[in-house]
């Protein structure tokens, strides 16, 4: 038998916030009348014990199972993705405690009321009771059930509360957010169409928070550890006064990084995504790193500029349209020796090679909703993925050019990181 609510024409998403906020018509107030008592007694009725105590099978979950189903793989299967669902409900409740300062006001408060939280953070108590039950579900705060308070300990304080934590995970968890809502009829029709949807057509959230997923990993690596593994030549020639451009930039983190760190050099930041620029440009100001650095938009395959010491992309190659276009716009644009700074997700090109990753899940879904349409509202024809895998990237050095050497330098737990020189 069909399930007749499959039948039913699919609502705006919009309307639906709509109806729930009109909210009911009827003016009753059931938990005050079963105070007053006017509920009270209802079921004392001496009808009261007809049923049998023990339900029938038929009137237990066990005649939905359909014929020829195992059940316990089914059951399985089951506790799966409602956990995951249930992740799916965290992160918009993650990201509403971030927005709203909830984790930061937990951290080092020790043991907190929902009536403390409300008032830490001007939130209304009843409101901060279920988003703490919800968190203590999820075991993303602790519950101490005798004095009925929650508390953030130090590991999740720093998955959810610290910024500038390499374990922190909101950045991710805003992009996870970011694309669920209203953008869904969007994305719905992206894959009807095939035509891609860029950087431009996503949600701010979800570029703000690719930035923060990613920040404290090139904080901690690119200046410390991958540019000295490219040598000594490098170093000195942007202690001395280098050229280089970032390009799929974002909200400019590693230009900035870099421009902090070689005062003597010249930084553009480029990206095909003018909102990023701007965050990009105003990050800068507000951090007084001005100088030697600025922004542009503008895409891989025709950036302004040539003679550069230094060209970097951090996460980007993969989501170009035409990578192999952009490979060789690199090439022209670098200067005798210069070197070429590619760093892409740690992964394996082929599926196989990736299902025992436990970063493929994010990857691949992080890839189906954003990197390949981006990649497809691009000219080019290419769209690598977020999992391409070191054999395209090797592949689109070598025809790009006569390139003296190119090799993976180094591998962080998420990256792997390649350089070529001209
Ligand atoms: C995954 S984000 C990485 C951003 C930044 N490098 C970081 O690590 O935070 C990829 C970036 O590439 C940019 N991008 C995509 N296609 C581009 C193109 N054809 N030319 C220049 N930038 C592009 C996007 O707008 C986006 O900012």
């Amino acid at each position: 038998m069909e399930n007749f609510l499959s039948q039913l024409p699919r609502l705006k998403l919009q309307n639906d916030a709509e109806e729930v906020s009109k909210g009911p018509s009827s003016t009753k107030d059931p938990e005050r009348e079963l105070k007053q008592g006017h509920l009270q007694g209802a079921f004392d009725h001496e009808d009261a014990h007809m049923w049998p105590e023990t339900p029938p099978a038929e009137a237990r979950c066990d005649s939905l199972i359909p014929a020829g189903a195992n059940e316990a793989v089914l059951e399985k299967l089951q506790d799966k993705v409602l956990k995951e669902v249930g992740g799916a409900f965290s992160c918009v409740l993650g990201v509403l405690g971030d927005r709203l300062g909830l984790y930061k006001a937990m951290d080092g408060a020790g043991k907190v009321t929902p009536a403390e939280l409300a008032v830490r953070t001007g939130c209304s108590e009843r409101l901060m009771r279920e988003w703490l039950n919800a968190n203590a579900a999820a075991g993303w705060v602790a519950y101490h059930a005798p004095s009925e308070t929650f508390e953030l300990t130090a590991e999740q304080a720093m998955v959810l509360a610290r910024d500038e934590n390499p374990s922190n995970l909101m950045g991710l968890m805003e992009v996870a957010a970011s694309l669920s809502g209203t953008h869904l009829e969007t994305l719905a029709s992206t894959f009807k169409s095939g035509r891609g949807l860029s950087y431009g057509e996503q949600p701010v959230g979800m570029a703000r928070g690719i930035a923060r997923a990613t920040a404290t990993e090139w904080e901690a690596l690119l200046v410390q550890v991958w540019l000295p593994a490219l040598g000594d030549i490098l170093e000195e020639e942007l202690e001395r006064g280098g050229k280089v451009a970032d390009v799929g930039c974002g909200f400019g983190a590693t230009t900035l990084m870099m421009a902090r760190s070689y005062p003597n050099s010249t930084f553009v930041g480029f990206d095909r995504h003018e909102l990023s620029v701007l965050q990009a440009r105003a990050i800068a100001k507000d951090n007084g790193i001005e100088g030697n650095v600025s922004f542009q938009v503008s895409t891989a395959k025709n950036f302004p500029g040539d003679g550069f010491t230094l060209i970097t992309m951090l996460d980007s190659l993969h989501d170009f349209g035409d990578p192999l276009g952009a490979a060789k716009h690199v090439y022209e644009a670098l200067a005798d020796g210069g070197i070429w700074l590619i760093v892409e997700h740690l992964t394996d090109g082929k599926l196989s090679g990736n299902l025992t990753n436990p970063l493929a899940r994010v990857l691949y879904s992080f890839s189906t909703l954003v990197c390949v349409p981006n990649a497809l509202s691009q000219e080019g024809g290419c769209s690598w993925g977020a999992c391409a895998g070191e054999a395209k990237i090797r592949g689109v050095v070598e025809a790009a050019g006569p390139f003296r050497e190119f090799r993976r330098i180094a591998e962080s737990p998420r990256h792997m990181v390649f350089a070529a020189r001209k």
